[in-house]
């Protein structure tokens, strides 16, 4: 079983104190910038309605079977994402998927903390009443000019790696939980609110529709890649956080219907963004395909124009924070978890430092925005698509009908429901991964 070097005890690795704070951690991993900021540009920039069914298609099919798998190896190994292939498979090359998720939580975090700055940054700007009585092409350029300023948003990124690492460096239990059980139902409670008012506006017909009509002839191959690079990044599959997270669990909690809820709980977060903002998007004359500045470009103009909105604007900006950084601690916690786990380096400096390295990495994505796009590309359709594919692969091909089986609990899964999700997980997955890898490379 564990033959390679136990460094860090399993008892000294923290746990969740229950089923529901892990749960609200998963969902708070899941739910970030994701889900309001990335899901609408990307879904404006595939033409709406098409785009978004076929994101859904990508959640039931592939999302929820490889959250499942990655909850599976977590709990079964209790290790990180290098330990648990290692343990599972000693001394085979699988322990390079779990050295993959660690370069994908360098890579993603690395822009991501530039994004969460920019969160940071219109918290302020929303707290100082900036945004009334600015017309729309006004709010535009400020936005411009935060996106051209490389100093501004190093300032605002620090910020913000540095409350990621305050938390991560506090451990599983005390730093990660507890805020999670507050802010997530808050954050949902407002993106409500602010879809009622959306609705009200003039654009709410043309927004509905550009979100919900299909129109399939702007729909591609790329536009497919797109959607399921969306769905591994906003469901955090693809690079070991969820077999990290699942590492964490005890055999109580039930593995089927938390893959369930988070799946379900980010996907309806993203819909609910976008109910927000295309209406907004059509009654301002934004452009739908705006790309990354499109929620920093809508939100602010309605603010601007609501009574309370300095009080709406600064909280919304920073429930959006909150569930930033809940997803950030998540990818730093990764990284973490390797060197404390496999090196056998102390909680505290491993996060400092590695927080840091990953913040000076990503300082050209805050200066450059070709950097920017190039990161997020490597991420979202080279890396989380593969990894997602070994991850199937692994837990479909490599392990053992008896190895997947046991560690389900009978009250945990039917056999009916086993059968399919190993369909999905040994046949759908990997080839509508690799379907779309080998369109990339031109062979289809
Ligand atoms: N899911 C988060 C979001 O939607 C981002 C994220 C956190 C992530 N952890 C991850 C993405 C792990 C990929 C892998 O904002």
């Amino acid at each position: 079983m564990n033959d390679e070097k136990p460094t860090a005890s399993l008892l000294s690795r923290g746990n969740w104190s229950s089923g529901l704070g892990f749960v609200l951690a998963a969902v708070g991993s899941a739910i970030g910038l994701g889900n309001v900021w990335r899901f609408p540009y990307i879904t404006g920039k595939y033409g709406g309605g098409a785009f978004v069914l076929v994101y859904i298609a990508c959640v039931l099919a592939v999302g929820i079977p490889i959250m499942l798998a990655e909850l599976l190896l977590g709990r079964k190994t209790h290790r990180n994402c290098v330990g648990a292939f290692r343990s599972l498979r000693p001394a085979t090359p699988w322990v390079l998927t779990g050295w993959l998720g660690v370069v994908s939580g360098f890579v993603i975090l690395s822009y991501y903390g530039v994004v969460g700055g920019w969160v940071l940054h219109y918290i302020y700007l929303s707290l100082s009443d900036g945004f009334t009585g600015k017309s729309t092409a006004e709010v535009s350029v400020m936005f411009e000019s935060l996106a051209g300023n490389p100093l501004l948003q190093v300032a605002w990124q620090t910020l913000f790696m540095i409350l990621t690492i305050g938390i991560v460096a506090g451990g599983i239990h005390s730093g990660i939980e507890r805020g999670n059980k507050v802010m997530m139902p808050v954050l949902f409670f407002l993106l409500c609110a602010l879809m009622v008012y959306a609705l009200q506006t003039r654009g709410a017909r043309e927004g509905l529709d550009f979100l919900l009509r299909p129109r399939w002839e702007q729909m591609s191959p790329a536009g497919v890649l797109e959607a399921l690079g969306q769905a591994f990044f906003s469901l955090s599959l693809g690079m070991g956080a969820i077999i990290t997270y699942g590492s964490y669990l005890g055999r109580e909690t039930n593995l089927v219907r938390s893959a369930f809820y988070i799946a379900v709980g980010d996907t309806v977060v993203a819909v609910l963004a976008g109910f927000v903002i295309f209406p907004l998007v059509f009654t301002f004359g934004l452009e739908p395909g705006g790309g990354p500045g499109l929620i920093f470009q809508t939100l602010p103009v309605s603010f601007s124009r609501l009574p309370g909105g300095v009080l709406v604007g600064s909280a919304f900006f920073f429930l959006l924070a909150f569930a930033a950084l809940t997803s950030a601690i998540s990818l730093l916690e990764v990284v973490v978890a390797y060197f404390i786990d496999e090196q056998g380096w102390k909680r505290r400096p491993t996060t400092c430092i590695m927080g840091t390295v990953i913040l000076l990495f990503g300082v050209p994505s805050a200066s450059w925005s070709a950097v920017f796009d190039f990161m997020d590309k490597l991420a979202t359709q080279y890396l989380l698509p593969f990894g997602a594919l070994l991850i199937a692969l692994f837990t479909g091909w490599v392990l053992s009908h008896g190895e997947r089986r046991s560690e389900f609990h009978q009250a945990e899964i039917s056999d009916f429901t086993y059968g399919g999700w190993s369909l999905l997980i040994r046949y759908v997955c990997p080839l509508a991964v690799a379907m779309i890898f080998l369109h990339l490379l031109r062979v289809l």
